[in-house]
């Protein structure tokens, strides 16, 4: 049965990533419905909102969105909308798994992290003060029970699913003594409920320098927003760089997949972005919708084109455009 989806195609190169995904799922014969909606400036633009109402109505409806990235100013200018629509529709998990794949040529062999980063707590929170006076800002880092708990619930109950070996609980307990401490406490009690799952934790600078000198000994990562945000293209590095990683929001009644990459202002519009960050997304959200066979055949395709240099865009050291790839991809589909 044919599906419908929210379609967001995003700034920068996110027209182009999100056209050639739609065309290879639509040649794969994934049977999905666009309902496309614009977010951010490009919706301000139009009709003078970043998020409209329809868009919202639109994920409520279907549950289900594909977005490419979204400009968000630095600085001044308004809130990320990727961190709204987080914290609109309660997508907690933040999934980004982290894999090597095969022909993609990287300084590791073997890798295959899943990392869970908690998606609406945190420095995320929103919640900023701010002194005129005194000219003092305050970010607060907030971290609830219900949080903590229901993102290293989500960690171990995946490992379980999915036979992983060894959680890791990152955080920064030792100089972050309310906030991080409880997090810590909290994903120890929910570990102790997973006997059969291995854990231990690493305090977020060594974790960064172990990813780095050993990225085969790690398995499932769970930590919370700003931690996960900045592990993750430091992950996306080891297997062959942004254009390559997949990334989820989930919550308990709607998903927007998405890549973890931005909308990569200095090549957007000359056709050399990557397509696949937000094509393995794409799979991760057949795979959400039980379209397993699909999403198997695409990534089958995806893997030949990725092992061939000659239809690999510029980030992977070749010198197809992102039409091109796609093409490619196309005509690998069995
Ligand atoms: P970025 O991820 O857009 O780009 C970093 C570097 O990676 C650039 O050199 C870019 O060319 C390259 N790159 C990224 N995606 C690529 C792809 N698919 N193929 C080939 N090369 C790729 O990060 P940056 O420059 O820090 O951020 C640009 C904008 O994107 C900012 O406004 C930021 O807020 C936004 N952003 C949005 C995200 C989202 O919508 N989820 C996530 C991260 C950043």
């Amino acid at each position: 049965m044919s599906t419908t989806i929210t379609l967001i195609q995003g700034d920068g190169i996110g027209p182009e990533i999100t056209d050639a995904v739609v065309s290879i799922l639509d040649a794969a014969g994934a049977d999905l419905n666009y309902e496309k909606h614009d977010a951010g400036i490009t919706s301000y633009n139009a009709c003078g909102k970043l998020i409209t109402e329809e868009l919202i109505a639109s994920i409520k409806e279907h549950k289900v969105a594909l977005k490419g990235p979204i400009t968000t100013p630095v600085g001044d200018g308004f809130r990320s909308i990727n961190v709204s629509l987080r914290l609109m529709f309660d997508l907690y998990q933040n999934i980004r798994p982290c894999k090597s794949i095969p022909g993609v040529a990287t300084k590791f062999e073997g890798i295959d992290i899943v990392l869970f980063r908690e998606n609406t707590e945190g420095l995320y929170s929103g919640l900023e003060l701010f002194d005129e006076r005194h000219q003092i800002y305050d970010s607060i880092a907030r971290v609830t029970r219900l949080g903590c708990d229901r993102i290293v619930r989500a960690a171990f109950e995946y490992a379980v699913k999915h036979g992983r070996k060894k959680v890791t609980i990152v955080h920064k307990a030792n100089i972050l003594k309310s906030s991080s401490a409880f997090f810590l406490h909290v994903a120890k009690e929910v570990a102790a409920e997973f006997p059969q799952v291995a854990w231990e934790d690493k305090i977020i600078d060594n974790m960064c320098m172990q990813l780095v000198a050993y990225p085969e000994r790690y398995d499932v990562l769970v930590t919370t927003n700003l931690f996960g945000d900045i592990l993750s293209d430091l992950m996306a590095a080891l297997v062959g760089g942004l254009g390559i990683v997949a990334g989820a929001n989930i919550g308990k009644d709607c998903a927007i997949f998405e890549a973890v990459h931005g909308s990569a202002p200095d090549i957007a519009g000359q056709n050399k972005a990557n397509p696949t960050a937000l094509l393995q997304s794409a799979i991760m959200m057949l795979r959400h919708l039980n379209k397993f066979e699909v999403a198997n055949k695409i990534e089958q395709a995806l893997f030949k084109t990725l092992a061939d240099k000659e239809y690999c865009t510029g980030d992977l050291g070749g010198k197809a455009g992102t039409k091109e790839f796609a093409q490619s991809v196309i005509a690998n589909l069995v």
